[in-house]
């Protein structure tokens, strides 16, 4: 048994190179957006999939941010989606009359970020954005908006910077698609 994880990826979707250069991309338009916002801008991470891209997100936004994160987790396990999500760790600041912008791993059936979009609407922030570098339209069963969009992805079950398969393949640098003997 190998301990080379990328002997475990089949196939690169998205290389390190490629999603430097996108990730600029969208911390430029998130710089020009917000370049004459008066209030605090908070860039809010979900946790643990969204901790590499955040952090390569907000050292290309050119805009003093601030940082919080919050974790939570859909109810019930594997497919099922029953809608109800748990807060595990909640905001730290009160973002009364901020800028939000929330920054997400993945949209896939979207019932975690349209709990989440309507529970920061509920902190009466100045505005709130949503951020997310994959999204799955094909998986959707509740509508979210996605503002800032990394890529949009086929209905293919991906690893790597950031998302995992059993919290493993978080730390691969690029994203990929397992191997089909890996989920045996
Ligand atoms: P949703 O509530 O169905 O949109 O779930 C989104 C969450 O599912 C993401 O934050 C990920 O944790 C997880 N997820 C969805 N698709 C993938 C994938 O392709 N790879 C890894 N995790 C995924
Ligand atoms: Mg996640």
């Amino acid at each position: 048994m190998t301990r080379d994880m990328n002997e475990d990826i089949e196939k690169v979707v998205f290389s390190e190179e490629e999603l430097k250069k996108r990730i600029a991309e969208l911390g430029k338009e998130i710089t020009e957006d917000y370049k004459d916002a008066e209030e605090t801008i908070y860039c809010v991470g979900i946790l643990k999939g969204a901790v590499v891209f955040y952090t390569d997100l907000v050292r290309s936004i050119n805009l003093p941010v601030h940082f919080d994160f919050m974790i939570a987790s859909s109810y019930g396990n594997g497919t099922e989606t029953s809608g109800t999500v748990k807060i595990l760790k909640d905001l730290d600041y009160d973002v009364a009359g901020k800028h939000l912008i929330i920054i997400e791993d993945i949209i896939d059936s979207g019932t975690t970020m349209n709990y989440l979009m309507k529970y920061f609407r509920e902190r009466k922030p100045k505005s709130v954005k949503l951020c997310a570098l994959l999204s799955k339209p094909s998986r959707r069963t509740v509508d979210v908006n996605i503002d800032y969009c990394g890529y949009t992805v086929p209905d293919e079950f991906l690893v790597g910077y950031g998302l995992d398969y059993a919290e493993k393949y978080r730390n691969l640098p690029y994203i990929g698609v397992l191997k089909p003997e890996i989920y045996e």
